[in-house]
């Protein structure tokens, strides 16, 4: 099904280098470059990943390097690349070394695949993926974050645990920021078709959200050094598969807003339809009064991240 010629993973972190093997396995390009700044990492990781393809069967050719000119022609680039959490910390206090990593990136994705549709993950992501947009100059459509994907994930995982029922029937939306303030969507939520407010009492529904908001960090707390990417990765891969395939798939991913749910020139998650080029539309689903104060409490978020952004670099 491999409708992709390139897929460049910037950063060959744990995320990276996970992030690489998903793609491998399931054969959405013909190369998969991976880049980082640590001479031999992305290099490494790549021929160990390369010598799988006998035992495994896929024809992806991954590649590793440390020089930026490698992202030449990608069709679609996936920005891993910056610090994670360590416990204690916030998305937002990655803000000014992960920007400066960012800016390079987005210049070369500008210079050597101006073509390409990007996947921006450095965090605080919502906040990274229009700073990419921004230094890159590339279309709105073809520049956005993943975090819904993730965060719905998690959302999923536990309905499904309290419920005993197959993960995969969980649908649902997480929509916001990739932060503390995200919106879980109960009224879209259910499991197949079924709503949860039928399911699951109020109270354990509200536990539900909260360890939904906390995710992130409950798996930055128990690894202690470096934050999740088994998820992330997962909802990565789903996403540059929706791209591969041109699927028009409907997920909620970092937008960037031109007037879609009442805001303007900012990046957070919304539901979007999702192909080859990108984003094909945003889709503005009805939020109850109180989703809507949630969502603009979380855009007042990224809002303030924004702010101390163009502080620092101005
Ligand atoms: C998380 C990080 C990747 O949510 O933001 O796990």
């Amino acid at each position: 099904m491999s409708s992709l010629g390139k897929v460049a993973v910037l950063g060959a972190g744990n995320i990276g280098g996970s992030l690489a093997q998903r793609l491998a396995e399931l054969d959405v390009a013909r190369e998969v470059v991976l880049v980082d700044i640590i001479d031999g990492l992305p290099q490494g990781k790549a021929l160990d990943l390369q010598e799988s393809a006998p035992i495994l069967g896929f024809a992806t050719r991954v590649s590793g390097s440390t020089s930026l000119d490698a992202l030449a022609g990608a069709d679609v680039v996936v920005e891993t690349a910056g610090l994670a959490r360590k416990p204690g910390m916030s998305r937002s206090d990655l803000l000014g070394k992960n920007a400066a990593i960012v800016r390079g990136h987005a210049e070369a994705v500008r210079r050597y695949a101006p073509n390409a549709v990007v996947v921006v993950v450095t965090n605080p992501v919502d906040v990274m993926t229009y700073y990419f947009r921004q230094v890159s100059g590339l279309p709105a459509a073809r520049v956005f974050g993943e975090s819904g994907t993730l965060d719905t994930a998690r959302f999923r995982t536990f309905v499904a645990e309290a419920l005993h029922v197959a993960p995969r029937d969980v649908t649902g939306f997480v929509l916001g920021t990739h932060g503390d303030t995200m919106v879980p969507i109960l009224s879209l939520t259910s499991v197949s078709g079924v709503p949860l407010a039928k399911l699951l009492p109020a109270e354990r529904i509200a536990a539900i959200v909260e360890r939904t908001k906390q995710g992130g960090g409950e798996i930055v707390n128990l690894l202690k050094s470096g934050s999740a990417f088994y998820a992330p990765t997962a909802s990565q891969a789903e996403l540059v598969t929706a791209i591969a395939t041109d699927a028009h798939r409907l997920v909620p991913v970092a937008a960037h807003l031109a007037g879609e749910f009442g805001e303007t020139d900012v990046c957070v998650g919304v539901p979007v339809v999702l192909g080859r080029e990108g984003i094909e539309r945003i889709v503005e689903i009805d939020l109850t009064a109180g989703e809507r104060a949630a969502f603009a409490a979380s855009v007042a978020a990224v809002r303030s991240d924004l702010e101390i952004l163009a502080k620092g670099a101005g």
